[in-house]
Formats: structure tokens, sequence, C-alpha cells
């Protein structure tokens, strides 16, 4: 007889984004005649970047000819002229001296983040936001860490740091110790950014507690400011107790293309049950290399032109046209008497709603009554309801049209 892994049926049924999907084509197919824009999934609409299109093309031509041709990637790491790229513009670039040994290309963020837990045991406590990205909540899950999902809304054994409106959205240190904290900024739903400041509080804090702090930088690109860090290793002792993930799909639209990478400096270190320090570097090798190989080449080589000058000119203009959405949506929701969050070094905008709204009222409330979808809040967590994120991943002309709608609706 096989058994299942009955920790996934803790998880909640409905995700949140199948019933999005599921109430809107409820929705569409009663009203064929009605246009809906969709502000909801957090996935980009604009093209590749001609730059990287380029080396696509040259990398599958490479295929193409046995002289160029390319079979499995080395041991399944990523190629070297990527991880030299990585290293070289996104870190030592900045005065962080990451180096290619310490990076590893892979096929998503989402995998990574989800995977990591396997190289630490199953009884470390996990910390995480509320609202959160919900991989690293349901991974958690999934592996067996956690009880049941209490009435709250939240799983027992995970350690939740609520991010509400009275601290910023920003979590503040938790009071149970946590063996491994997911952070992610700009955060994905809120928007938040974080200072240098408040990221040596928690890296000391890790430091100080024997923590391994999990860093999700998928949004970095997003940022304006240069005083907001783009990298955790921009703190001062991070390279002892932080791993940092990365993506492409953000950053240059790899949403649909696959590449992203996940950065372990040798000098992060977990225990074993004598209290014994082993680095972690040498485990995700070996998960990742029996686990997973590789991106393929052309993928790869499209993703190295982003740090050419031509790619890098593309990719920020690209990256401009949708901070230039997200100013337009905060300014028009402003106006509209909402109030509003994040939207600014980051992608995503985080409206409390009106008259005490639960998020999936105002949800339907703007579908039906003007056909604009977003993201309730509370499906990233207990401290998301009377909370809605809009994508600033939309066409430009769709959000002017949105924002149109929106003010137009009456309460
Ligand atoms: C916070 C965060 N991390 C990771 C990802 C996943 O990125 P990828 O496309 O690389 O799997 C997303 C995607 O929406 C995200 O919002």
């Amino acid at each position: 007889m096989a058994f299942i892994n009955e920790h996934y049926l803790k998880l909640k049924a409905g995700y949140l984004f199948p019933e999005i999907g599921r109430r809107v084509k409820e929705y569409a197919q009663a009203h064929p005649d009605k246009k809906i824009i969709r502000m909801g999934i957090g996935d980009v609409t604009q093209p590749l970047v001609p730059a990287v299109i380029k080396a696509f093309h040259e990398g599958v031509e490479e295929m193409a000819s046995a002289a160029t041709f390319k079979g499995y990637d080395g041991a399944g790491l990523g190629y070297d002229f990527l991880r030299e790229a990585i290293a070289k513009n996104d870190y030592q670039s900045r005065g962080v001296d990451i180096v290619t040994d310490d990076i590893f290309i892979s096929d998503g963020s989402k995998c990574d983040t989800g995977n990591i837990q396997e190289i630490f045991g199953h009884d470390n406590k996990i910390a995480i936001c509320d609202p959160v990205y919900p991989v690293y909540a349901d991974t958690t899950v999934m592996s067996g860490k956690t009880g049941i999902c209490m009435a709250n809304g939240y799983f027992e054994g995970i350690i939740y740091m609520p991010c509400t409106e009275a601290n910023g959205f920003v979590p503040e240190l938790p009071k149970q110790r946590p063996d491994l904290i997911f952070l992610c900024f700009p955060n994905n739903p809120t928007g938040t950014i974080t200072t240098k400041e408040v990221l040596k509080k928690w890296v000391d804090y890790a430091i100080a507690n024997k923590s391994v702090i999990l860093y999700d930088a998928a949004y970095e690109a997003y940022i304006t400011d240069p005083s907001i860090p783009h990298s955790i290793y921009e703190v001062e002792g991070a390279k002892k107790v932080a791993i940092e993930f990365r993506s492409f799909s953000k950053t240059a639209g790899f949403t649909g293309t696959r590449c992203a990478f996940t950065v372990i400096p040798s000098e992060v270190v977990a225990y074993d049950s004598k209290g014994q320090a082993y680095p972690v570097k040498p485990l995700w090798m070996r998960r990742h290399t029996t686990k997973f190989n590789g991106v393929s080449y052309p993928v790869q080589k499209a993703a190295a032109a982003i740090y050419t000058e031509q790619g890098k000119k593309e990719v920020k203009e690209v990256i401009n046209y949708y901070l230039e959405n997200a100013r337009i949506m905060t300014k028009s929701l402003t106006e509209a008497g909402y109030k509003v969050f994040g939207g600014v070094n980051a992608p995503y905008v985080w409206v409390k709603t009106k008259n005490g709204l639960k998020s999936w009222d105002f949800f339907d409330k703007l579908l039906h009554e003007v056909n604009v979808v977003g993201t309730p809040g509370s499906g990233f967590g207990p401290s998301g309801e009377g909370y809605f994120r809009f994508s600033a991943f939309a066409d430009r002309n769709n959000v002017l049209e949105a924002m149109e709608r929106i003010k137009k609706l009456v309460f």
C-alpha cells in the first residue's frame, strides 16, 4: 500500500490564485460583454528586452551545431559566465564580497525558497511574516514541521511575525527563538522596503541565536533609492547567517523563461544534534547536484545578457515602466480616499479597503461593480485581512482605466 504525505492534507484547499481564477471565470462567463482588467497575479506583462532576445537566439543557434552544442551544464550549478556576471554586477560592484562559488543557478526562486528547508533538520522552528508570500508557509507545512491550521489561520508550530500598519509592515524580532527566519524585501505582498539598520538588527539577532536568515530579494531590481540595501550582504555579519534568493522573473521578465539563483556564502553554518557547526553550502551543493540538472544553456545565455551595458539599460526601462504604474496607482488610489502603502521601490501597492470591508468582499465589489481584479490581502495571511494588493505588472492603459473605474466605486 502506498501512503500519502499526510502533511499535505493540512494545507488549505482553496489556494489563493485558483480561487481568484474561479471567481473571475464565473463572473466572465455570466457577463461576456464586460472587459475585466486583471491586476491580481504578480506576473509580468512586458516582453523580454531585445538584448535578452538576441542572446537567447544566439544560444539556440549554438545548440544547432556540433561545434558549439551544449549538453548538461556540468554539475548543474550554472555556467561560469552567468555566475561570474552575477558576482561582479550584483555584489562586487556594491562592495559585497560574494564569489562565483557562492552562487547556484536554478529555474526559480519559488523552488529554491521552497526546497531550502530540506538541508535543515526537521526540528527547526521557522519564523515567517504575516502576511507572506505563501510558499514559505506551505512548504513548511509540507515538510511536516507544523501541526494543523488553527481557527485563526495560523499553523501550529510556525512562529508568525505580524506585519501591520502599527509596525509599518516590518516584522518585529520574535519573542520565541526561531532557527530559520524568512524575510522578503522589497516585500510581496505589502511593497514594504527595509533599511540597513533594520537588517543589521536581524543579522545581529541571527548571530546571537545561531539562526539562519532566508532572505528573499526577488524584487531588489525595483529599488531606486540608493540608501536602501539590494542585498542582505550589504550588512556587516550577514555572510555568516544569511542565504539570499534572487530571481530574473521580475527583474527581467523571466517568469515564463525561468532563471534564478541562490547565494550561500561559505561562512553560513548550521549545527548537528551535538552542537557541532557545519557549513550549509556543501549541503545545498549536494542537494542541487542530486535533484537538479541545470537551467538550459540558451536561458542562461539570455540571463547573462541583462548584465551587458545594453541589457542593463533595456531592463531598467521596463522596471521604470512598472514603477511608473505603481506611482500612478498610488496617486490615484490616494486621491480616491484609500490608505495606500508600498508602491515605491516595489512593484506592489498595498491598500486598506474602505468602510472596514473584508478583503474578499472588496474583491467581489471590485470585480462585480468595476470589473477590476486584484488580490485579497487575507489570502497572504490573517494580518492581511482588510487589505488588498494591486500589482504594477500591468499594461499602462489598463492601469489608467482601472484607476478611473475604481474612483467611481460607491460605498
Ligand atoms: C517573494 C517572491 N519570491 C519568489 C518568487 C518566485 O519567483 P520565481 O519566478 O523565480 O520562481 C515570487 C514570485 O512571485 C515572489 O513574489
